[in-house]
């Protein structure tokens, strides 16, 4: 019997003992126990570090579970395995096969998630701007091995985590294009920043070989240029609000697509809406990148069609919905004398109560505030109500099995934030048949 086959609790191991005195004793029955798990390992226990030296510790540790079978491995081998000898303790840290027992029986905890990475892959991408992972659920469907994500907000690593088993790295403008492990594709929803106009005459006169860094230096779009520059991976798939061709006078789209362009990558991009798929008209651009190095521009890569809208609201909704969701009467009269006031002055449509039958506005990452671009209406004489974090996970096309850790005002942030996630998934099919 190997010793991780087994995985007994404190008290199941004293019973154990106690059942089996004469033959075994206590200290002979906590050979077959795993010498952590990972429910022990917290920051409490950590009182040194920072929550977020924390946090990164725990990415090392589940990103090295994640890829010890691959090459991607040796970038987190070192931190991962100082820290579980720190977490095993003097007395067995140096004993390989404790260190090996208790890897292996961490692994397979952090495989039993919703969503564990698959054991064999037909290619491997990287997850920045994370979120709660929309991007990875999609090619992880797609049969992809994700080698490297990073995601700064606590909670949504948290909701993260308990789908994926894996901590991401925390702000990805302090990581190393050195420290992420090769990969085939790049996947990333950065935040839309504009770009100093400054930076581009200063680039025009100083002539400089690599403008992009001039030009986009202190935005998180330069963050996802210069990990492409170093790494070089076949294709990307950048997601945006679809204002992010006119932004800042169309110059902020202008500067992207030079720079893609100047790391030898050619571009492919679409605005596409989440209606084909959920009841949800969202607009979103699409850019998709193949290295002309590679595909010197011959990649076969076309946008799909899409099918025709079916989907309505009534599909995603929830049956016996908690009152807490209705809208109480003080705001419902104020969305309605908001909504009024603005119709008077001819500007704007206020709140969105939606027909059954019918598909949403965008969800937003605000939603939590007072829901009111997405209403339900109720029964006559009650006041509508807002989505249910489950409808909102829904809407984007998240599986029912997507685990909601956090409560409701971080879910409902994370889910506004995410991507329609069968959309990114049709799109990023036709990427994977260029690979
Ligand atoms: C538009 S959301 C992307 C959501 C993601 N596509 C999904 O499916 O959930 C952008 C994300 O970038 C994260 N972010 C912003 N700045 C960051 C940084 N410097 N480092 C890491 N993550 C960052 C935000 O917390 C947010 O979750």
């Amino acid at each position: 019997m190997v010793a991780n086959d087994i995985i007994l609790t404190d008290d199941a191991a004293d019973q154990l003992a106690a059942e089996s005195a004469g033959h075994y004793d206590r200290m002979q029955v906590q050979l077959f126990k795993p010498a952590i798990r990972l429910a022990d390992i917290n920051p409490r226990s950590f009182k040194e570090l920072s929550k977020e030296e924390f946090a990164g510790k725990m990415a090392y540790l589940t990103h090295y579970l994640h890829t010890r079978s691959n090459g991607a491995s040796k970038y987190y081998e070192q931190e991962a395995t100082e820290f579980v000898k720190q977490l095993l303790g003097p007395d067995v840290a140096e004993n390989p096969t404790e260190v090996k027992q208790a890897f292996d029986a961490l692994e397979s905890e952090v495989m039993n998630v919703p969503f564990p990475t698959p054991k064999t892959a037909r290619f491997k991408f990287i997850d920045l701007f994370a979120g709660i992972g929309g991007f990875r659920l999609a090619y992880q469907n797609l049969g992809g091995k994700c080698v490297f994500t990073s995601e700064w907000h606590p909670s949504s690593q948290q909701t993260y985590a308990a789908n994926f088993g894996e901590v991401p790295f925390g702000d990805i403008t302090r990581i190393s294009e050195t420290a992420i492990p090769d990969h085939d594709v790049l996947l990333a929803g950065f935040p839309c920043q504009p770009f100093s106009i400054a930076g581009v005459s200063k680039k025009t006169s100083l002539g400089r070989e690599h403008g992009f860094k001039d030009e986009t230096q202190g935005t998180l779009f330069f963050d996802v240029a210069r990990i492409i520059d170093h790494k070089r991976p076949k294709a990307f798939m950048l997601e945006n609000v679809k204002n992010l061709v006119s932004h800042d006078k169309k110059n902020t789209f202008r500067v992207i697509c030079e720079t893609l362009e100047e790391l030898r990558y050619s571009i492919h991009y679409r605005v596409l809406d989440g209606k084909h798929f959920v009841p949800q008209h969202r607009e979103r651009i699409l850019i998709i990148g193949f290295d002309r190095d590679r595909y010197e521009g011959k990649e076969p890569f076309e946008f799909p069609e899409l099918p025709r809208p079916t989907a309505v609201l009534e599909d995603i909704l929830e049956k016996d919905v908690p009152a807490k969701y209705t809208l109480t009467n003080n705001l419902w009269k104020y969305l309605q004398d908001y909504a009024a006031k603005h119709k008077a002055a001819g500007n704007g449509f206020g709140f969105g109560l939606t027909p059954l039958d019918g598909i949403a506005r965008t969800l937003s990452a605000r939603y939590y505030k007072d829901g009111s671009e997405i209403l339900i209406p109720q029964a006559p004489g009650e006041n509508p109500r807002r989505l249910t974090p489950r409808e909102c996970a829904r809407l984007q096309g998240f599986p029912d099995s997507f685990m909601i850790p956090v409560a409701d005002t971080p879910a409902y942030r994370q889910f506004g934030n995410s991507v329609v996630v069968p959309l990114m998934q049709v799109v990023g099919r036709e990427v994977v048949k260029c690979l």
